[in-house]
């Protein structure tokens, strides 16, 4: 029999990419979403893609009934790999108690739910954001975690402290954080992809909408740090090496290779990339002329960040293997699917 994996967050962008390495990894996968921020019709594009339709339970991970029912439904969940949250920064300024509400109630329910089915691992979605502006780069996992600058960002640095305490008061489970650097692309196969609901605020899906005649114009937020060319430097991960690193994860769980109770990796490609060579690469690689304009800084960016990946490249065993053109193109690939579906 396959161990059977809950994917919490499943149907969204990074959760559906792992929910199809899982299965093509030889595992079972149980989805649980509450569609706030993705559609049901993404498990026909997993099911495309890997011939097998991965149970889909439509139910809000802060409900600790409904999340109970989901667990006595299975009766055997492994593992969960948590992606279930709110994730847009601007707006958990505007709405610090709905997003420490939503991302702390659903992560200690999945966690304690796990606990009393005695299942054996658990793997966490945060994100280089716990790191602010790194005094040292690349940043290494050892880096001191700076005050966060968002209640977004808060989410995941209290988020991964709630599971040390919670571990050290004893779980029958070890827990991974894997810290995510820039995730962008899409599946090849372009089943699946990033869906922003409205405006994106993220630099990927608003280039591709650009490109597509979506936007009028891109604005690239301020010229004038101290980097390369002025624009901000990130490491952009593509979101299948990115779901292929959560494999590993879980299997390193279930195999009870993990050293520590809660291991940290950094999942980035080590490589930073300015916006200004974002925008020329994807240019290079569509061959499609991108309409933008240097405005001012957004505010609550940081200049430049990323990963040291060594510890995932050593401990885990896994690599950040596509190139930034492939990542662009399968980005486009997916924009072009979509058509003028903004
Ligand atoms: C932010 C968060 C990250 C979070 C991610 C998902 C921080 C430091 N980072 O990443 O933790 O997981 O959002 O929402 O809080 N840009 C433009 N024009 C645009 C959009 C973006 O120039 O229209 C630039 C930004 O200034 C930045 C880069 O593109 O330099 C990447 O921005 P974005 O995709 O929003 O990601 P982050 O802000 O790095």
């Amino acid at each position: 029999m396959k161990d059977l994996i809950l994917v919490t967050g499943g149907t969204g962008y990074i959760g559906s990419h792992t929910a199809v390495e899982l299965i093509e990894a030889g595992y079972e996968v149980v989805i649980v979403d509450n569609l706030s921020n993705s559609e049901a019709t993404v498990v026909d594009g997993i099911e495309a893609i890997t011939g097998v339709r991965p149970a889909l339970e439509v139910c809000d991970c802060t409900d600790y009934a409904a999340m109970k029912a989901v667990f006595d439904k299975y009766g055997r969940i492994k593992a969960a790999i948590h992606f279930a949250a709110y994730k847009a920064v601007g707006e958990s300024v505007e709405k610090p108690l709905a997003y420490y509400q939503n991302n702390f109630l659903s992560l200690i329910t999945v966690m304690r739910l796990l606990a009393e089915a005695k299942s054996e691992g658990f793997v966490f979605s945060s994100s280089c954001t716990v790191y602010g502006q790194p005094d040292v780069l690349p940043v290494t996992e050892n880096a001191p975690v700076k005050q966060a600058m968002s209640p977004y960002g808060n989410t995941k640095q209290v988020g991964e402290e709630i599971i040390r305490d919670a571990t050290s008061a004893g779980l029958p489970y070890q827990s991974i954080i894997l810290r995510y650097f820039n995730p962008i692309g899409a599946h090849p196969s372009a089943e699946i992809g990033e869906l922003p609901l409205g405006v994106p605020q993220n630099l990927l899906p608003f280039v591709t909408q650009t490109a597509a005649g979506i936007r009028e114009k891109l604005r690239v937020f301020g010229d004038d740090y101290n980097t390369p060319d002025g624009s901000c430097v990130r490491d952009y991960i593509h979101v299948v090496d990115l779901a292929k690193a959560h494999v590993v994860a879980v299997r390193r769980l279930l195999e009870k290779k993990a050293t520590q109770d809660v291991e940290v990796f950094n999942l980035g490609t080590g490589r930073g990339l300015s916006v200004l060579e974002i925008i020329r690469t994807f240019e290079k690689v569509t061959g499609v002329k991108l309409n933008y304009e240097i405005v001012g800084r957004r505010a609550g960016d940081i200049e430049q960040v990323w990963a040291n990946p060594e510890h995932a490249n050593k401990v885990l065993g896994w690599t950040a293997e596509s190139s930034v053109e492939e990542t662009l193109l399968s980005a486009w690939k997916w924009q072009q699917k979509l058509g003028g579906k903004a």
